[in-house]
């Protein structure tokens, strides 16, 4: 049977990933990368990289050591981030640190971390781009790198701060979270040899990063535990700041915050403390009005790609669009 785009363009990042040579030793080192890397994941960074540089019309394959760099770097803040926020499960299976120990999931994210730049030079600046377009294309990775350990210093400074706004909050999260959607479909860009298009891409991968980040806040209040992969409620026993948490603040009386206040900043909570939480979240009709949030960015990213000229490569890219829109995971 004749293949679709998406499942062509999965399945050249499959292998991509399949190919990446790992040795055996120090198995201490490289077991925990390929545990995460076997994991999978949704991939949907490869696949916004590989699409940008389609919709730009280039050659997607040139778009692979970029796509499967943004992808090693992504599963290696996966890593990382599992010890900051305490998360004992990732992908429906427990994580790195849990599975071996904090300092074993630091080493093996760092050689995931030299991993992703060994695969951003895959081509050299000989071989599919410039010299000039090889620098661009490593100035969005640098970017990525920088701009996600801000987003993820602001995310645990806010642990410890009443004083958080949703501006402060969306800053946060263009950090941690856009970054490498951004970065991911501006190196698609870069790829195809198109410039001007980058900036809009790079733009459209922000507003994706923020509806896909304020909606991880929102599963991790709603999510089905048999679908999510992660602990539900996880940001509520961590006391993290996210969208709903900030908008239930901004609405609750001094009683109801005091409640708020009080799960939030402890680090003991039980399940009735968290469902407490939710049900204030209810009340305070911050579901819904987190759900319209999140539309107003998915919103945004898609008139930015219907300006782009019918193809393929379009529709496939909104297809994916109203995938991460739906998503349960
Ligand atoms: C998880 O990203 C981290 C966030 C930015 C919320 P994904 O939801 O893309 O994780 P995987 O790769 O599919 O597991
Ligand atoms: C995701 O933030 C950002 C990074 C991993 C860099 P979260 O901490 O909300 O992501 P999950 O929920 O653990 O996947
Ligand atoms: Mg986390
Ligand atoms: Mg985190
Ligand atoms: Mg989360």
């Amino acid at each position: 049977m004749k293949q679709t785009l998406q499942q062509n363009l999965s399945a050249l990042i499959q292998e991509g990933i399949d190919s990446i040579s790992l040795p055996n030793q120090p198995e201490l080192l490289y077991e925990p990368i390929r545990y995460t890397l076997d994991l999978g994941g949704k991939r949907i960074r490869p696949l916004l990289c590989m699409l940008s540089c389609g919709i730009c019309g280039g050659i997607v394959d040139n778009a692979l050591p970029s796509a499967l760099a943004i992808e090693v770097l992504h599963n290696f803040t996966l890593i990382h981030d599992d010890i900051m926020d305490q998360a004992e499960i990732r992908r429906g299976h427990p994580s790195v640190y849990k599975k071996w120990d904090e300092a074993t999931a630091i080493l093996s994210g760092d050689a995931m971390f030299g991993k992703a730049y060994e695969l951003l030079n895959f081509y050299g600046i000989e071989d599919a781009y410039t010299k000039t377009e090889f620098l661009s294309i490593h100035k969005s990775f640098q970017y990525a790198v920088k701009t996600v350990c801000e987003g993820q210093a602001l995310d645990m400074q806010f642990v410890s701060t009443d004083e958080v706004s949703i501006e402060l909050y969306l800053q946060m999260i263009i950090g941690k979270t856009s970054a490498l959607l951004s970065s991911a479909m501006e190196m698609g860009a870069l790829s195809a040899h198109d410039n001007t298009n980058a900036e809009t891409l790079f733009e459209i991968g922000k507003q994706l990063g923020i509806a896909f980040q304020i909606q991880d806040d929102l599963l991790d209040v709603i999510a089905d535990p048999k679908k999510f992969g992660k602990k539900v409620g996880g940001d509520i026993y961590e006391g993290k700041k996210t969208y709903l948490s900030l908008l239930a603040l901004e609405r609750g009386n001094n009683e109801q915050n005091a409640v708020l206040n009080k799960v939030l900043s402890s680090s003991s909570n039980s399940d009735g403390d968290v469902k407490k939480v939710i049900d204030l979240y209810k009340e305070l009709n911050v579901i819904d009005d987190t759900i319209t949030e999140i539309d107003s960015h998915y919103n945004k990213a898609m008139a930015a790609i219907n300006n782009f000229d019918d193809s393929d490569y379009k529709s496939e890219l909104i297809k994916l669009l109203l995938f991460l829109k739906n998503r349960e995971y």
